[in-house]
C-alpha cells in the first residue's frame, strides 16, 4: 500500500520524505489555509520535494471553472493530481480532465454508489473519508471494504485506485491495508504514532540497561 501524507506543511513533508515514507501528498483548501501560504506557491514547493503524486484541489464548484483551474494546476508540475469534489459538476470535471490525460482525485466520497460513478468516469483516485463517517456514528471502514470489492469485481473496466482519506488513527491505517486500499493518505502525526508501541519502549529500556551491566564497549 502506498502512503500519501495529508498536509501542506513543507517541514513535515521534508522530514517524512527523508525517512522514505512518502509516496505522495494530498492537500485540500483547509490544509492550505492551515499552512498560511499561497496555494500555488505551496503546491510548487511540494513538487520540488516529492516525485510522487501531489493532489491539489480546485476551488470552484462549477464544472467549467473546475476544468480551467485543473488545467492550470496540472501545469505547476508533471506530478500534480487535480482534486475535485464528488458532485455532479465535479464528476463532469473529472471526465473532461481525465480525457485530457490529467490525473484526477475525486474527493469527499461518502458512499459506494458515489465511488462507482467516479470509477466509471475515469478518476485516477477515489477518496472515501472514513474518519468523517465515524464522526457521524457510522463505520467508515465499511465504505473502504465496499469500494475495494466493487472495484475488484469490475477491475477490467474500473482502473481507479482507492485512496483511504480522513484517517484518524494507526489502527485505521492497518485496517484499510487489510481491506486492500491502494493508498492511505495519513496525517504526519498519525505516521509518527504508527512507530510507537509501549512494549517497544519498555523492551528497549531493559535491553539498554542490561547492555550497560555487561560492562562491554561496542
Ligand atoms: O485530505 C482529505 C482528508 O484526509 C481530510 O481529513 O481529518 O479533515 O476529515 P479530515
Amino acid at each position: 500500500m502506498k502512503f500519501f501524507i495529508d498536509t501542506a506543511e513543507i517541514q513535515e513533508i521534508k522530514s517524512l520524505s527523508n525517512l522514505g515514507l512518502v509516496d505522495g501528498v494530498t492537500t485540500n483548501p483547509s490544509l492550505i489555509y492551515k499552512s498560511g501560504k499561497d496555494f500555488k506557491t505551496v503546491i510548487k514547493e511540494i513538487s520540488n520535494i516529492i516525485d510522487g503524486p501531489i493532489s491539489a484541489e480546485v476551488t470552484s464548484t462549477v464544472s467549467n471553472e473546475m476544468i480551467t483551474q485543473g488545467i492550470e494546476l496540472a501545469k505547476i508540475a508533471n506530478n500534480i493530481v487535480v482534486k475535485v469534489p464528488l458532485t455532479k459538476d465535479g464528476l463532469l470535471a473529472c471526465k473532461e480532465l481525465s480525457e485530457k490525460n490529467i490525473k484526477v482525485n475525486v474527493t469527499l466520497c461518502f458512499s459506494a454508489a458515489q465511488a462507482l460513478l467516479a470509477g466509471k468516469l475515469g478518476a485516477t483516485y477515489i477518496s472515501p473519508f472514513i474518519g468523517r463517517l465515524d464522526d457521524i456514528g457510522t463505520t467508515g471502514l465499511n465504505l473502504i471494504k465496499e469500494i475495494v470489492n466493487i472495484y475488484t469485481i469490475f477491475k477490467d473496466d474500473i482502473k481507479t485506485e482507492v485512496l483511504a482519506a480522513s484517517i484518524r488513527s494507526p489502527l485505521q491505517v492497518s485496517q484499510v491495508a487489510l481491506m486492500g486500499a491502494n493508498v492511505a493518505t495519513i496525517p504526519p502525526k498519525i505516521i509518527m504514532q504508527m512507530m510507537k508501541h509501549p512494549l517497544t519502549d519498555s523492551g528497549l529500556e531493559i535491553f539498554m540497561e542490561d547492555w550497560k551491566k555487561t560492562g562491554q564497549k561496542f
